[in-house]
């Protein structure tokens, strides 16, 4: 299989074929999900809590970041790597310039920032400068303490609109991709339809272009012993991880995850 580009990710929006993203912080398990057909590898500052043990990203730093870039990329079979800067590593333009570089000098295609219309400057001065950009919106972790709360966001008429808005602001500014996590499906669904680059969800429905989960949400470990109701265990009825990242493919591929259950409604 030739090397997932952000041209390929383009053209799967394009032709409807949905797009697999894992999150993956290791050499093993970036060979695995690669075999597994996985076409975009997170390396997400959820590290902070699956590996780090925290109780949220935030202190995850750069040197984090950076060593488990490095280590996805040596296990990669093809798979773009989009890498998250995380809490407050891009809160000035010299500190977003100069960790964007660790990250993609440690082997990452493309970065994501978790924000709004403020990421706009930002990403445009990215491109600008070669880094492809990945706007996180809707529930933004590294803001868990402005949230009050991991909480589903756009519920309220005023917040949809304003998501639609920083959607598009974001799109225009540049970036080449969009996660949204936690909004409601119907919400998702008219952003993804609104904007011109691949939309992934995570808790928003199955009309977005694509999908993401958390490696050992979806493995069904989980430190807290709670699930999000977005996680599906593809572990059930699977003999091996392998086959449990196949049937994770397998399933945003032919549309059978997400389904409503695991969503949210206005
Ligand atoms: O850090 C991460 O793993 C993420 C996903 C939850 C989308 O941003």
């Amino acid at each position: 299989m030739p090397d997932v580009t952000l041209t390929t990710l383009q053209s799967l929006k394009q032709s409807g074929a949905k797009i697999a993203m894992l999150t993956c912080y290791d050499a093993t398990f970036a060979q695995a999900a690669c075999q597994a057909g996985v076409e975009v590898l997170l390396v997400g500052d959820s590290l902070g809590m699956v590996l780090q043990g925290h109780d949220s990203t935030l202190p995850v730093s750069v040197a984090d970041m950076a060593y488990h870039v490095a280590s996805v990329k040596r296990g990669n079979q093809g798979a773009l790597i989009l890498a998250d800067l995380p809490f407050m590593s891009y809160a000035t333009l010299e500190h977003t310039f100069n960790n964007c570089a660790a990250l993609m000098q440690a082997g990452a295609h493309m970065v994501k920032l978790e924000g709004a219309a403020w990421l706009a400057e930002p990403i445009r001065q990215l491109v600008e400068r070669g880094v492809p950009v990945c706007a996180h919106l809707g529930l933004t972790p590294q803001a868990v303490n402005v949230f009050g709360g991991y909480k589903v966001q756009g519920r309220s008429e005023a917040q949809a609109r304003q998501l639609r808005c920083d959607a598009m602001t974001l799109e225009q500014a540049g970036a080449a991709m969009l996660l949204l996590e936690c909004v409601p499906s119907e919400l998702a669904a008219e952003i993804t339809q609104a904007v011109k680059i691949p939309v992934i969800g995570i808790g928003a429905g199955n009309a977005t272009d694509g999908q993401v989960l958390v490696l050992h949400d979806m493995l069904g470990l989980s430190l807290s012993g709670r699930t999000p109701k977005f996680v599906k265990n593809f572990m059930d009825g699977q003999p091996s991880i392998p086959a449990a990242l196949a049937a994770y493919v397998k399933a945003v591929k032919d549309l059978s995850f997400p389904t409503a259950e695991h969503g949210f409604s206005a």
